[in-house]
């Protein structure tokens, strides 16, 4: 029996029944039931301090592909690195990503971007989900932000998913879409 493939769904808010759990729990659910191994792994939990930009602004990230700083960030980076495909999913906070979404993908970013062809997440798909519960103000430019990560680390742009308050039902079911379709594209090599 072929191995199934393995989706890491990050979610980056402290609020654990609130809309960026609603939408980790719908892509942790639909990718399952289209027969991959998805877990969620919730940022906030983690223990993920900031980076350090060690000596001038680069550390081991640039030459070792590592962060040096020993904390909860090495075992989630083992797990993104390990995963086929990657759901991102922060509220909107002031127009960006979440402090702990931040903490973590710009440390990812430092380690992977630097290893050019050879990223861990070279071509692997993303869906990025950005949850604006308050005034929907800031969801592009969050999304810009995520887009811009995903590049850097030369991941794939499966999906860019804006949720606010209105559009909440239809997108909820638009993250099990969009997850199902990628678990199955995954599985079908
Ligand atoms: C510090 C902070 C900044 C926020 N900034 C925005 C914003 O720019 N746009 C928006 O629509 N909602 C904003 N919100 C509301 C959150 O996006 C909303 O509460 C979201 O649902 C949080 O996710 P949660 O349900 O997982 O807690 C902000 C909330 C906080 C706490």
């Amino acid at each position: 029996m072929l191995a199934s493939m393995k989706i890491i769904v990050l979610s980056a808010s402290p609020n654990t029944d609130g809309l960026t759990a609603a939408c980790a729990r719908a892509a942790v659910q639909s990718a399952n039931g289209a027969g991959a191994e998805a877990h969620e792994v919730r940022i906030n939990d983690a223990g993920i301090g900031m980076c350090k930009a060690c000596g001038n602004g680069w550390g081991t990230c640039q030459e070792e592909h590592r962060c040096k700083e020993e904390d909860g960030f090495q075992a989630v980076h083992r797990s993104i690195a390990e995963a086929d495909a990657v759901v991102l999913v922060t509220p909107v906070y002031w127009g960006e990503m979440s402090e702990s979404a931040k903490a973590c993908t710009d440390r990812l970013r430092r380690c992977e971007a630097t290893a050019g062809e050879k990223s861990r997440l070279k071509d692997k798909p993303f869906i990025a989900v950005a949850a604006a519960g308050g005034s929907g103000n800031g969801l592009v430019s969050c999304l810009a932000s995520m887009e811009r990560l995903i590049q850097h680390v030369g991941g794939r742009r499966f999906d860019m998913i804006a949720v606010n308050r209105w559009n909440r039902e239809f997108k909820m079911r638009a993250i099990e879409q969009s997850t199902g379709a990628m678990a199955r594209e995954l599985s079908l090599g």
